[in-house]
């Protein structure tokens, strides 16, 4: 006899799989869920306080001046002409867009501040750049920002900018939280994945003893995939509250992905009610099992 109940999981399962992979592999090329980032940071308008020479009239600004004259030229005029990328002029991209496997970057088309004409819905991304996916991957602005600025040849550093030491710290103490996630999504991958082949098994096999098992299953996977949607949500709130409570004053925002977040949580979402289906049939197995008990005995 088989159960038809049992296809309930495996399907929830099936879509809690591909959700899990999905986080893994999304941003992991160009082309693929570039908005399903864990953290993107905004930074077309970097330095452009320290930079702006107009307003910066302490003793500070004589040191900058300096250092700048070469390159403000083609600067200055970026800093009052909104409409132009300011973190090109200085070889950076508009945005970092951090994934699981890698960081993306690029520039807002056409223009990286709304204005009149161009509404911020209408602001899109223009990946020009993803890094080579890595297992274990940690995303650091500070030096993937430091490594442009190398190769730009402006011969502007990080520290020139007013880059807040904070950022780079807390950024730091999250990159083992970050590493711990990729496992943590891998183990959720295997266990849902070991689940939805014990729930097929209880298509077929009859009894409480399986459910059971499977309620065991998918309680494993359920608390894999929350630990690792938990693990990531808290690596993107500590990011960008470190990163907009003492990046504000250079002019870099970060905002959370809040789509990688929906894909997560529903992923664990479909873990629980699976747990749920299975305690559902062992408790319909215990009273099956005693009112054929019951019968049994009046008969006899
Ligand atoms: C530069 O400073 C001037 C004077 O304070 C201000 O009016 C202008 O808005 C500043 N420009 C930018 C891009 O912040
Ligand atoms: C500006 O450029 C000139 C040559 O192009 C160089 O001699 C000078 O040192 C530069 N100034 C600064 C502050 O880098
Ligand atoms: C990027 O940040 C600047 C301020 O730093 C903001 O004005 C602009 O709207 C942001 N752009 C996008 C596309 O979020
Ligand atoms: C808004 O930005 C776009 C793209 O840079 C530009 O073509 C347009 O003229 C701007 N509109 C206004 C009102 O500044
Ligand atoms: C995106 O960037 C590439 C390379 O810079 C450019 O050729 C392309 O036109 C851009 N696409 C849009 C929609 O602006
Ligand atoms: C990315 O991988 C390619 C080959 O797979 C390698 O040549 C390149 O150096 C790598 N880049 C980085 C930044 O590790
Ligand atoms: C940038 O260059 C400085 C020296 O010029 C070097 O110490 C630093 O390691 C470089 N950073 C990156 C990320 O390449």
């Amino acid at each position: 006899m088989l159960r038809p109940t049992a296809l309930i999981p495996v399907i929830f399962g099936l879509a809690a799989f591909v959700l899990t992979m999905l986080c893994i592999f999304a941003g992991s090329k160009p082309d693929f869920m570039q908005d399903y980032s864990i953290i993107t940071l905004n930074t077309s308008r970097i330095g452009t306080n320290v930079l702006n020479t107009t307003s910066n009239t302490d003793s500070n600004s004589n040191i900058f001046s300096q250092i700048w004259d070469n390159v403000t030229n083609s600067i200055e005029s970026s800093i009052n002409d909104e409409l132009n990328s300011f973190a090109k002029d200085l070889g950076l991209h508009d945005f970092y867009s951090a994934h699981l496997l890698d960081y993306c970057s690029g520039y807002y088309t056409p223009t990286s501040i709304p204005n009149a004409t161009v509404s911020s819905s209408e602001i899109e991304k223009n990946i020009t750049f993803c890094s080579n996916k890595t297992a274990f991957f940690h995303f650091d602005p500070s030096v993937a920002l430091q490594r442009e600025l190398n190769n730009s040849g402006v011969g502007i550093t990080l520290q020139d900018l007013d880059w807040p030491d904070a950022v780079t710290h807390g950024i730091h103490t999250l990159r083992i939280a970050q590493k711990a996630a990729f496992v943590l999504y891998c183990i959720s991958a295997a266990l849902i994945l070991l689940a939805i082949l014990a729930s097929l098994v209880s298509f077929f096999v009859h009894g409480r003893l399986s459910a059971c098992i499977d309620i065991l299953v998918w309680i494993l996977a359920f608390l894999a995939t929350v630990l690792a949607s938990a693990v990531t949500t808290a690596v993107a709130v500590k990011a960008s509250n470190v990163v907009n409570g003492f990046g504000g004053h250079v002019g870099v925002r970060a905002d959370r992905g809040a789509r990688f977040m929906v894909l997560t949580w529903v992923a664990s979402g479909l873990c629980a009610l699976n747990v749920f289906v299975w305690v559902f049939e062992c408790l319909r197995g215990r009273r099956r099992a005693k009112r054929e008990s019951y019968v049994g005995g009046i008969r006899k």
